[in-house]
Formats: C-alpha cells, structure tokens, sequence
C-alpha cells in the first residue's frame, strides 16, 4: 500500500474570527497526498488556494479538521512542534522567490540549514553546492540573487526549498512571473527532484500546459474541491519520452 505523505480531513478555514466580517473561505477538504506523487492545483483567483497550502505547510492553523503528516495528526503540536515539523517535512517555493538579494545563491540555499544547525560548517556548503548543480545553477552559485534572472532566482528558491530533505514541496504559482520557458526549465526541475528522490510535489499552476505534465490535477473553486484527476499514463509517458529525446540530443 503506497504510503501517505498527507491526509487532510474535513479542513475548513475562516478569516476574522469573531468579527462581522468573519468569512469561511475553505468549506470542507479531503485530500490525500500519497509519496511520490506530482499534483497540480488549479482554480481561479481568490478561490483559496494559497490559504490551503498555508494550511497544508503548517504556516497556518486550520479552523476545522483534521491534518496529518505522514500518518500524525498535528492539531496537538503547538506553535513550536509545528516550526519544527514544518522545517524537517515540508519545503516551500512562492511566486515571488522571496531570496535574500544581497546574498548569493549558494548562501541563500544554506539558510534553512543554517536556521536549522545555528552556524555554517563545509557540509552545509557541499549539501547547498549538490543542490544547486542538480538545478543547473553550478556556473552562477556564487552570484548575488538580486543579479539573476527569474528563472534562476526561482531554481535556487527550488534549491533551498530542498534544503532540508523535504518529503513534501508546495509550490504556490512558482512560475507565475516567467516567461514560457523559464517556466518550463522551473518546472522541470521539480518534476525531476520527484522522480529522483520520490519528493511528494503540489504546485499551484495556472498553466494548462504545465498541468498536464503532472500526475494528478485537483481542482478548486469557491473553496471546494470540484474535480481531482489522476492522468492517464499514456500522457505521463509521452511527456517522458519528450523528456528522454531532449535529453539526448
Ligand atoms: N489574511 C487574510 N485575511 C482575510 N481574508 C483573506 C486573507 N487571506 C486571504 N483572504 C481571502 O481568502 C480568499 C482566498 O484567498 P487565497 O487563498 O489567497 O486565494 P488564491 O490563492 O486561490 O488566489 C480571498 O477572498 C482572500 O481575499
Ligand atoms: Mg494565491
């Protein structure tokens, strides 16, 4: 039986508790996120999607429901559990890179070790350096975020989103502000840290091109799950053996 990296159960969230202008904006989601599997979200702005993967990543509390992690249920865990859950199973990249400028990439890769271990060691270094090199990044690694492209900037959000070994990576519109094949060489990455290391990936996407490149595609509006698609293996193989001829030429 395929092993569960999250299960959400009955999740619902509202905004301004207790004031007039209390608003429900997740009405009840189920989802399960088995190991391995690339999903994309997709709905309309507004929707809630962001507000789910706040949930989903441990950065904000449910206001009903039930969330586990690879099989805990975590509404027990205060803040601090939570931080330390968050930091060990669940990397993180946002629309907007959210790097620090005037660092370069590889030291903004070994933040979150940083953050983690207190103080920088040559492993550190070796792990940030493996990571950027995986994202084709070797070459500018000693460059300041702020002089990179977007593409760039995003891979080493990818990079350091990686950091810490996730078993899950949410990804919220990661490729939203790049042109078509930033967005793909984004993409591509993520799709191939999940077939190397079995990383658990949900990328919110606007793009119906990128999409059908995952595994399985859920579909939000008006804070509900409205469809969720596994694609047929014959679409999945195609992309693959796109993947393969490009790589060989
Ligand atoms: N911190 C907040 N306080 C109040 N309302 C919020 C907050 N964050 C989001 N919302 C509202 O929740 C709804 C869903 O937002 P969001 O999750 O950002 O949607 P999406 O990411 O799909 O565009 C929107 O109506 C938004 O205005
Ligand atoms: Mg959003």
């Amino acid at each position: 039986m395929a092993e569960e990296v999250l299960r959400l159960e009955g999740i619902r969230k509202s905004y301004n508790v207790g004031t007039p202008v209390e608003s429900e904006v997740l009405h009840g989601i189920d989802l399960v996120l088995q190991v391995g599997e690339f999903c994309a979200l997709m709905g309309p702005s507004g929707c809630g999607k962001t507000t789910l993967l706040n949930v989903m990543g441990l950065l904000d509390r449910p206001s009903a429901g039930k969330l586990f992690i690879k099989g805990a249920e975590t509404s027990g865990l205060g803040d601090r559990g939570l931080t330390a859950l968050r930091g060990h199973s669940i990397g993180f990249v946002f629309q907007y890179h959210h790097l620090l400028p005037a660092f370069t990439a590889v030291e903004n890769v070994m933040m979150p070790m940083l953050v983690d271990r207190g103080r920088p060691d040559a492993a550190m270094r070796r792990r940030a350096n493996e990571l950027l090199e995986s994202m084709a990044l070797t070459p500018w690694r000693d460059n300041l975020a702020i002089n990179m492209s977007g593409g760039q900037q995003q891979r080493v959000a990818v990079a350091r989103a990686l950091a810490m070994d996730p078993s899950l990576l949410l990804a919220d519109e990661p490729t939203g502000n790049l042109d078509t094949k930033a967005a793909q060489g984004v993409f591509d990455m993520m799709r191939e840290v999940n077939r190397r290391h079995g990383t658990t990936v949900l990328v919110v996407t606007h793009n119906h091109a990128l999409a059908a490149q995952c595994g399985r595609i859920v579909e939000l509006v008006d804070g509900r799950i409205v469809s969720d698609r596994h694609l047929p293996a014959a679409a999945q193989a195609a992309v693959e053996h796109t993947e393969e001829t490009s790589q060989r030429r």
